[in-house]
């Protein structure tokens, strides 16, 4: 080219959309740090774009955000919190199935700011009892629902007779009686139960407690005052939550290609598993594999896909067009992306095989495109700016290591030296996989005790602030990216993203440099 001189055409020369880039790139694989982003025209604020995204048909999310399917990432309180902010976890399998059920049920079950299980009391108890409960457990709480043997509500317990005065009486004659005691039927909670409770605090001047009960009278939960205007409060900052049609949570459960001891697929446990998983209103189940494009997972997929043909259904890993072909014929909505670049994989180093992220979501995407499925860019995401990219080829991405050291992450915080820590390991490491996840990784679940090569490592993070916090940093970043983009959607992302490839001293100029940090802010200021 000689001498350009047009501005659209100068910038068109350097700042290349994706398959001019990555055609020019054919023959080096690519990840997040090769590549910068190069800003456009904008008439978008961080704030005015919307994060929405549809990764299959009747599983919406409006932050294009997983938490993996690991068990040192996600159980319930972990896809509670996911699917609050907007996002949805997957829950692991490395439990049994019927544990994984419940899991389910928690997130399926779950109301914002309702306690689903407040500690009741008997009529017969003396008070004297509750005092010693409260002292024991540490409440910081008087009042307490009176229930009968078949959970049926009796009255309330109110805090001012929890006194060490009245240590002989029984519950029943200090009780307010169920006559007086102001209750909501569970219906009248939908579709927006923090409103139907804040209002019903306003009307009743005076009354901090809400008992919930259903048709028999039986206690179903618990608002406090005290909950709802912190959540209230709390709520125009926060992002919006992930429902389904029912106005519950969204929660989607793993799922392994379990087999008989004879090594053939158990079709009868697969499908009995996943039926279960239905009933208890899972959104979606992942075929959750190191590789996707083999015969088992394949046939697990199309099993899934023949009984149950409107459930969605991620599947994967692969990192090729055909793999990502496989899995859509095979029945899969969403796929999986990513081979070897988690922050605890060790698959290229153990198999020698994986491919750079950045190229493999660019040949899954269009791959994708092609089929009418979406991708999940999974694993290799350590900042906001590497999410933004993700997403200029992907409709969502799954993130483990960035969440492993939040409070609703599963396991103990660890400390050394006066840090704080928890525990995250790969679900193909060897405890992962003694644990459960052999199959993920090709090998028979009962054949933990022989030498079977681990792809993944087993490792410490260190304890974070709670996954609000974490999240809404990521988002932030996300926000900020598709600001420089000039693009209010996901969607418009991905048509405008223009990329260029970095070097070494280029990805060393992007982070903090020639300076003594003091403090370090994540994601949000881009400096
Ligand atoms: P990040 O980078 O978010 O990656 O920590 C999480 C993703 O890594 C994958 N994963 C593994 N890959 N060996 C692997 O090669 C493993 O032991 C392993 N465990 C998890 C998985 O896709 C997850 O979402």
């Amino acid at each position: 080219m000689a001498n350009p001189v047009d501005a659209a055409e100068l910038d068109g020369a350097f700042y290349q959309p994706a398959d001019t880039f990555f055609q020019t790139h054919r023959g080096e694989a690519l990840t997040y740090d090769d590549v910068t982003l190069a800003t456009l025209y904008s008439d978008v604020l961080p704030r005015e774009t919307q994060l929405d995204t549809r990764l299959a048909e009747g599983l919406d999310l409006h932050v294009p955000i997983v938490s993996a399917d690991m068990d040192t990432v996600t159980e319930s309180r972990m896809a509670i919190a996911m699917a609050l902010h907007g996002g949805l976890g997957l829950i692991h399998y490395n439990m049994s199935e019927k544990d994984q059920l419940s899991e389910v049920s928690r997130v399926k079950n779950h109301v914002h700011g309702l306690i689903q299980d407040p500690i009741r009391v008997h009529p017969d108890q003396e008070i004297g009892e509750i005092l010693a409960l409260i002292e024991k457990k540490k409440f910081s709480f008087a009042t307490f629902p009176v229930v009968d043997a078949d959970n049926r509500l009796l009255g309330l317990l109110p805090g001012h007779v929890v006194k060490p005065r009245y240590a002989k009486r029984r519950v029943r004659e200090a009780l307010t009686p169920r006559n007086e005691v102001r209750t909501i039927h569970e219906k009248e909670l939908i579709p927006d139960p923090i409103g139907r409770a804040d209002r019903f605090f306003t009307e009743h001047p005076g009354i901090h407690k809400l008992l919930v009960v259903d048709d028999r009278d039986g206690l179903k939960g618990l608002f406090t005052m005290s909950d709802i205007e912190r959540i209230t409060q709390e709520r125009s900052a926060q992002l919006k939550p992930a429902r389904d049609s029912q106005f519950r949570l969204v929660c989607g459960a793993a799922i392994a290609p379990m087999r008989t001891k004879d090594g053939a697929l158990d079709r009868d446990r697969i499908l009995g598993h996943v039926g279960a998983l239905v009933e208890r209103g899972v959104d979606v189940v992942a075929v959750s594999t190191a590789h996707g494009h083999s015969r088992g997972v394949g046939e697990v997929v199309q099993l899934i896909r023949s009984a149950f043909p409107n459930l969605p259904i991620i599947a994967g890993n692969v990192t090729s067009a055909a793999g990502v072909e496989f899995l859509a014929d095979a029945g899969a909505n969403v796929i999986k992306v990513g081979q070897g670049p988690g922050s605890i994989c060790t698959t290229r180093i153990v198999a020698g095989v994986g491919i750079p992220q950045f190229t493999a979501l660019y040949v899954a995407s269009r791959a994708a495109q092609k089929r009418g499925v979406t991708i999940l860019a999974d694993g290799g995401i350590t900042k906001s700016g590497d999410i933004v990219k993700a997403l200029t080829l992907a409709q969502g991405v799954i993130c483990g290591g960035l969440f492993a050291g939040c409070p609703e992450a599963p396991g103990q915080i660890i400390e050394i030296n006066g840090k704080l820590y928890k525990q995250y390991r790969g679900m193909g490491s060897l405890a992962a996989m003694k644990a459960g996840s052999a199959t993920r990784y090709g090998h028979s679940s009962s054949d933990t005790s022989r030498k079977i090569a681990a792809e993944g490592i087993e490792a410490l993070k260190e304890a974070s602030a709670g996954l609000d916090q974490v999240l809404n940093q990521l988002v932030g970043g996300l926000q900020s990216g598709l600001g420089y983009l000039g693009a209010q959607t996901l969607p418009l992302l991905r048509e405008k993203a223009r990329f260029t490839r970095v070097t070494v001293a280029g990805m060393r100029e992007a982070a903090p440099h020639d300076v003594v940090e003091v403090k370090t802010t994540a994601s949000r200021d881009p400096g």
